[in-house]
């Protein structure tokens, strides 16, 4: 049996100053998300995919096949709303969760995480992640370093990030919605156990215009 994709779209994209939502920002002649819809249906192991949209917007999202969900004040809001979607006619065991800004996801990482969390009891979650390339350090209040991370223990968090579902949805009960950045955190602050699959370089976010003209590169590489 499949499993179903979440794909958070729901976000403004004020740091890409779109003037718009930035899932429907155009790369490469089609919306930013519809690049991520096209990955999930080619990747075997997805059965239905959910999007998760802004409020009053779901018009605007006309991918065919794609199932739109309202989103919510941040990212993990829009998260519980899919969720809850996702759940209404009972519990399909796992769920992917993909940013909509990741627009260069690939089907094969899609199912290797898929098959890599179904194939591990004992893992809740199952995230991508990158080598640090870039050496960290943390700084003090006042802006000056406190120390120098090992990058050899650090990694680069993504996404596609699989999940039981009944672990996702007790840590979304349990956990500050407001204040997390990705949904494997809420899983962890509950005591879950995280892994990670590593990602190819290629799957960049898009956050800033730049980051749009080096995905179109990256895609226009791909074809
Ligand atoms: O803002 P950031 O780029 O970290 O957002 C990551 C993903 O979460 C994006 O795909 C964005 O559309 C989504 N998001 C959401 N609902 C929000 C905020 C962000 O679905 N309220």
């Amino acid at each position: 049996m499949g499993v179903p994709a979440l794909i958070v779209a729901a976000g403004s994209g004020q740091r890409l100053g779109a003037g718009g939502p930035k899932a429907l920002v155009e790369l490469s002649g089609r919306p930013l998300y519809a690049w991520s819809v096209d990955a999930f249906r080619r990747a075997t192991r997805i059965d239905r995919i959910f999007v998760a949209v802004p409020p009053g917007q779901a018009g605007q999202f006309e991918e065919p096949g794609i199932i739109t969900v309202e989103g919510g004040e941040t990212r993990s809001h829009s998260v519980a709303n899919g969720l809850a979607a996702i759940t209404a006619d009972g519990d399909p065991g796992m769920v992917v969760v993909h940013d909509a800004a990741r627009p260069l996801v690939s089907p094969a990482l899609i199912d290797a995480a898929v098959i890599g969390l179904d194939s591990d009891p004992e893992l809740h979650a199952l995230i991508a992640a990158a080598p640090m390339t870039d050496t960290v350090k943390r700084l003090g209040e006042d802006g000056i370093v406190v120390e120098t991370l090992d990058r050899s223990e650090l990694v680069s968090v993504q996404t596609p990030q699989v999940f039981r579902i009944p672990n996702l949805q007790a840590a979304i009960a349990a956990g500050d919605l407001s204040a997390a950045t990705d949904d494997a955190s809420l899983v962890e602050a509950v005591g879950g156990s995280v892994g990670v699959i590593e990602s190819p370089s290629g799957n960049i976010k898009v956050t800033v215009p730049a980051d749009l003209e080096l995905a179109a590169l990256l895609l226009e590489r791909s074809r």
